[in-house]
């Protein structure tokens, strides 16, 4: 429970009151005074309906498992689209050479080289290089996309030296990790289903993302090959396994969210004649389109409906870092029309979709000042919201203090729904080979912004599994952050399915 949600005023009684100079300064205020309620039953109801107990949890959990099951059983058995990943099998450690990733997959695109060494020397050196993506290309056209994207990485190919070498005669091979839902059709080519997290560029849906960066590094005179395709998530898995053998679920929670996870082929009813040497395979959950049994609000509803995927990707846009600060925005704007939370301060800004993020969430949760410092300067400059720092009054500390409390209801909500999915997950693993996953140790890796950056976040989802899994099965899980492993783990996945194999 954040500190905030203790100390914040006794919710049924709480009511704005404004200052005189304020009152007498603004005459236009009489109207909306004399309309104003009280925000209390704003943030009871939105503490309602975002509520988490244990019953909503292992409901959402018991429905990521039913989903599972029917997504594996054939294609659009479910929401969540449970895709084959092709990669059998994961790095052993003796991968050797150089390997390059390229990783799209929000508002940066990073590119990286790695050299591997083998069992012995393991990642002898990596250089990356990050470029963010400018706002219109995510709204233009595919071509454009790519064109950049391969440019970005030309540029960074052309430095490559030192510690980094190819064998005479060699293609440089690429791990893509392409972190929107895609259709594999192989371990290198799949089609894009649709964008997610904001992205609308015209002409990619429905095409082979491999293909439309062949032709673009065509274009650029560039001559590379991408040997493997992944998700971030797959990449991830791939990353952290490289380092320990227990890991065998992998989630993403930054600007978008999705988990994967180790699967037996004979727990894949729709899969036809693909065979495995391993036995076992990666299955991409694509859970950010899960929707079933969370707790929603009409703030959450009417969000979806003005977003660009109305109806879609319902547990990404109630978990996700894209999303978190959009929810609160809407509250706090609901509080400031309806119940006067900031009195008579202006919040036109606040009206702007989007104009408060996840990070400004995180920092007002981190203030532990007395008069909430942080929070007033972020409701000044982000939202345009002056609650009189200087001569702090009663009601404007006490606005903050909601402020946060509503913050903490959402990320709440947010984090422990993150933690049932996982636990969903494990459950379904768990029920098909008894004692391989509570029975031992068990690793979730873990990657994203959101679960790095935001603790109150980290701590309701991992409370959460707890919660769910009682103290004696939580003793064999760990619950790990691997930083930036999709990047290297595509590499690797690029080196485990490289055309020349790995003996040299
Ligand atoms: C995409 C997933 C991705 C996740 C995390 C979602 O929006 O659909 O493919 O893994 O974001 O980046």
């Amino acid at each position: 429970m954040g500190a905030i949600t203790g100390a914040s005023p006794a919710v049924g009684s709480f009511l704005i009151h404004r200052s005189n100079r304020r009152r007498t300064m603004r005459a236009r205020m009489a109207v909306q005074s004399s309309n104003a309620i009280s925000v209390a039953p704003i943030l009871t109801g939105l503490k309602n309906d975002c509520a988490t107990p244990l019953p909503v949890l292992r409901h959402v959990a018991d429905e990521m498992t039913a989903d599972m099951r029917a997504g594996l059983a054939i294609d659009g058995g479910s929401e969540l689209k449970m895709i084959l990943s092709y990669v059998d099998s994961l790095p052993s450690g003796n991968e050797k050479g150089l390997f390059y990733a390229l990783d799209l997959g929000g508002t940066n695109f990073r590119v990286l080289r790695v050299q591997l060494g083998g069992k012995d020397e393991r990642v002898i050196a990596t250089e990356f290089e990050q470029v963010s993506i400018p706002q219109e290309l995510m709204f233009g056209t595919s071509e454009e996309l790519f064109d950049f994207i391969a440019n970005g990485l030309a540029k960074f190919a052309e430095k490559e030296g030192g510690k980094f070498h190819i064998p005479q005669g060699r293609k440089r091979e690429i791990g893509f990790t392409f972190s929107f839902p895609v259709k594999q059709i192989s371990i290198d080519s799949g089609i894009l289903i649709k964008w997610t997290k904001g992205f609308a560029v015209s002409g990619t849906a429905g095409k082979d993302v491999v293909a439309c960066l062949n032709e673009a590094m065509e274009r650029r005179g560039l001559d590379m090959r991408v040997s493997a395709l992944v998700n971030d998530t797959v990449g991830t898995l791939a990353g952290a396994r490289y380092w320990d053998d227990d890991v065998m679920v992998a989630v993403i929670l930054g600007t978008g969210t999705n988990a994967c996870y180790v699967e037996r082929m004979d727990a894949i009813p729709k899969l036809q004649g693909h065979v495995s040497p391993s036995a076992r395979t990666i299955i991409n959950t694509e859970w950010g389109a899960f929707s079933k049994g969370l707790p929603l609000t009409k703030f959450d509803k009417d969000m979806d409906a003005a977003s660009i995927n109305p109806g879609e990707q319902i547990f990404e846009k109630t978990i996700s870092g894209m999303y978190l600060g959009e929810i609160v925005r809407r509250v706090l704007y609901k509080m400031a029309e309806a119940g006067a939370l900031f009195g008579d301060s202006n919040s036109d800004k606040l009206s702007k979709p989007f104009v408060l993020g996840t990070p400004d969430l995180c920092a007002m949760q981190q203030d532990n000042s007395e008069n909430l410092e942080v929070v007033g300067s972020i409701l000044s400059d982000v939202v345009g919201v002056k609650l009189y720092c200087h001569c702090m009054v009663k009601s404007d500390l006490t606005a903050r203090k909601m402020v946060v409390d509503v913050c903490d209801t959402i990320v709440k909500r947010g984090g422990r729904l993150a933690g049932a999915g996982i636990v969903g997950i494990l459950h379904k693993m768990e029920e098909d080979s008894r004692g391989l996953i509570f029975g031992k140790r068990t690793v979730v890796a873990m990657d994203g912004g959101l679960y790095e950056h935001y603790p109150q976040y980290r701590s309701y989802l991992c409370d959460a599994v707890t919660e769910l899994l009682g103290v004696e099965k939580s003793k064999n899980l760990v619950i790990e952050h691997t930083k930036d492993g999709s990047g290297i783990g595509a590499a690797l996945l690029a080196a485990t399915n490289s055309k020349y194999g790995h003996d040299f």
